[in-house]
């Protein structure tokens, strides 16, 4: 029985809510959330670093089909792990027609890292994917479902074809995903297929079908999820603009402020009385890491809330440690800042940034670093003029992105987040002359508020710390 949490820690990527940080949570009667994004680069990376605490060899030994195990290894582990300065190894990038062994790699990532949030207890464990991010999610979900993931979120697009893949799966069956190809006519074939037979070396075995929440941002997205799903949606995570991460942009033509940040209105309120008439448990996002806002949460009828922020300065979250150290001094004295950059995200949607030295949230650092696109998780696909599939990403090279019938302007100000998130959890690609990938760290608006966690005279916190101070002394269930 999947029992509502009080509190879902939010998946955050690349590799931020990790599966130390999604164990430590769900064991304490939470709701722990692994990302699911860009696992499987993050796999390659850990196994290139020599996986030093023996963390994805204890993993990759219990994934079920040992040959596919075995092979993954042997391509990506590294003894001892990779010369300081030498790059990491990359797997081919994305694409509808995978090769097999990118399948295979991104099962056994997602497997991965939902066993080891599992390890030690019996709570469930939630994955979390951007809709957007397409391509790997038949082969991830089939991963994670094969670890027992507990919970599927998803946001940044609507998610309404994923609730049947998890139905297929749960069936043993093919799952079928369509993806999104921009240009493309009615009649383009767009279909993506994942069979586990033709990866199992034995009967595939039965597997639960895990829980499904939406992430949306607004009541008519919320109806259209429950609507037009192609399975059962269980319930909805409302993420308001001031959360961490990508938020929706404003309704209506984009205005911006001053300080060049998208401006919302009322149209951007959420009406929790539409919501409530759903029918469906839901919890609220963005801004509602605090005892008073969980409070407020339960009063206005929600399931709980989901806080992303607060635990992603956790001792146990993947970001960098001298960046949580940084940021948590500025918050500790009530001067961290947070801008909702419009351009960044290769996406479109807005992504908030903090401001930190070093970081590709100062000009002169994003101007300095070539554009180039190695691990293209955010590529869109779209048609060619002779009928086939392109992949192009509005943060590569302005030429190649132009070259491939992309406009200019779209270019703009965009960052590589692909790179970027890497660099934020330690895992920063070094290039030929020796530069290192710098970071760009998100946050959300309310940066400051998490010194709260800190107790008097420290300098870190545990996710339990924020568990406890949230549910305000209530005492969380064991494991
Ligand atoms: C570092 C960071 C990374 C995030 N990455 C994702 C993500 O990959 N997918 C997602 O759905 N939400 C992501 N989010 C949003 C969180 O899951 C959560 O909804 C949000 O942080 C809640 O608002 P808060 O930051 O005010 O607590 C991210 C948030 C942060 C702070």
């Amino acid at each position: 029985m999947f029992q509502l949490p009080t509190i879902i820690q939010g998946g955050m990527g690349v590799g931020v809510s990790n599966w130390r940080l999604a164990q430590a949570v769900s064991r304490l009667g939470q709701l722990g959330v692994v990302s699911g994004t860009a696992l499987d680069a993050l796999l390659v990376r850990r196994l290139n670093d020599g996986d030093k605490d023996g963390a994805m060899r204890r993993g990759m030994e219990a994934f079920p089909f040992r040959a596919m195990a075995r092979r993954v290894w042997d391509e990506y582990f590294v003894p001892g792990g990779k010369a300081a300065g030498a790059p990491y190894r990359l797997a081919p990038m994305h694409q509808r027609n995978e090769p097999r062994k990118l399948s295979e790699l991104c099962m056994m990532a997602n497997f991965v890292e939902v066993f080891l949030a599992r390890e030690g207890h019996s709570n469930p464990v939630g994955i979390n994917y951007l809709e957007k991010v397409q391509i790997p999610h038949l082969a991830s979900i089939y991963g994670a479902m094969l670890a027992g993931v507990g919970c599927v979120l998803m946001g940044a697009g609507i998610p309404l074809q994923i609730p049947g893949v998890l139905d297929a799966y749960a069936a043993r069956q093919a799952a079928e995903y369509r993806l999104s190809v921009n240009g493309a006519a009615a009649d383009f074939d767009a279909k993506m297929r994942f069979d586990p037979a033709d990866y199992a070396e034995e009967p595939l075995p039965a597997l639960t079908r895990p829980q499904f929440l939406a992430i949306v941002s607004s009541n008519t997205l919320a109806a259209t999820m429950l609507r037009r799903a192609s399975g059962k949606v269980n319930g909805l995570v409302i993420e308001s603009p001031t959360a961490g991460g990508h938020n929706a942009p404003p309704r209506g033509k984009l205005q911006l402020s001053e300080t060049g940040e998208p401006v919302y209105g009322e149209r951007d309120r959420v009406d929790l009385a539409g919501l409530r008439a759903l029918g469906v448990p839901f919890w609220l996002a963005g801004g509602y890491g605090s005892p008073e806002k969980l409070h407020e949460a339960l009063a206005e009828g929600a399931a709980g809330v989901q806080v992303g922020t607060a635990f992603a300065f956790s001792r146990e979250s993947g970001l960098r440690d001298d960046l949580k150290k940084e940021l948590l001094a500025r918050a500790a004295a009530q001067r961290g800042v947070v801008f909702t950059d419009p351009l960044a995200s290769p996406t479109g949607f807005p992504f908030k940034v903090a401001q930190v030295e070093g970081t590709s949230s100062q000009a002169s650092v994003y101007e300095a670093r070539a554009r180039l696109c190695d691990l293209g998780f955010l590529r869109e696909a779209y048609a060619t003029a002779d009928g086939r599939l392109g992949y192009r990403c509005s943060a590569e090279p302005v030429e190649n992105y132009v070259a491939k019938g992309g406009a200019a302007e779209e270019t703009v100000g965009r960052k590589c987040l692909c790179n970027a998130l890497m660099a934020n959890v330690g895992k920063a690609q070094i290039r030929r002359n020796g530069e290192v990938e710098p970071a760009l760290v998100t946050v959300g608006d309310d940066l400051n508020t998490v010194a709260q966690f800190l107790a008097p005279g420290a300098s870190t916190y545990t996710a339990a710390d924020v568990v406890n101070k949230l549910l305000g002394g209530m005492r969380p269930a064991a494991a």
